[in-house]
């Protein structure tokens, strides 16, 4: 028996001021995203923004139903949107973050775990990493350079190869 560890590492900014130019803006881009989600159940909406390496940025935000499990979640919106559209094409970054009349979202906002699991796909497709950057409506925001460091020992296409 062997006892393994798997290190995680991000950073953590004090405020989205102090965050690089361009994630400052896709960040931007993922809270303008998140005021026109539809979560009539929830009330927690969640907003995201996927920059592709061809410059090209995508929006998603939650997307509810009255039948619960059919809604999807603001970053596989985004994500699946971006890979519809320029499939193939690297995706750099993902940022996520929500707003809340009903809550107050002090603490960034950190993925589900489905949509780890396909960013994971995503990443695993891509030349380089996918930066994820994760804020609430105020406060610190984490940026994470790679989904390996949010889903470790992750399931993905090399387990389905055929004998
Ligand atoms: N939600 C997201 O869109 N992204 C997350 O990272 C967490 C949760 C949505 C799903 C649902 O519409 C609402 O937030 C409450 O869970």
């Amino acid at each position: 028996m062997h006892k393994r560890e798997i290190k995680i590492e991000f950073l953590e900014y004090e405020s989205s001021e102090n965050l690089p130019d361009v994630e400052k803006d896709l960040l931007k881009q993922a809270k303008n995203a998140a005021s026109k989600a539809y979560a009539p159940y929830s009330h927690f909406h969640v907003g995201s923004a996927v920059l592709l390496k061809n410059g090209k940025i995508f929006l998603g935000n939650n997307q509810e139903n009255a039948a619960y499990p059919s809604g999807l979640c603001a970053e596989r919106v985004a994500l699946f949107s971006a890979s519809a559209r320029y499939p193939g094409v690297d995706i750099l970054a993902i940022a996520i973050t929500a707003t809340s009349k009903e809550t107050s979202i002090n603490e960034p906002i950190t993925p589900c775990g489905a949509c780890r699991q396909v960013m994971i796909e995503y990443e695993n497709m891509a030349k380089g990493n996918i930066k994820i950057i994760m804020s609430g409506e105020r406060g610190k925001v984490l940026v994470s350079e790679t989904v390996k460091n949010l889903i470790p020992l992750s399931f993905d296409g090399n387990h389905l190869i055929k004998k």
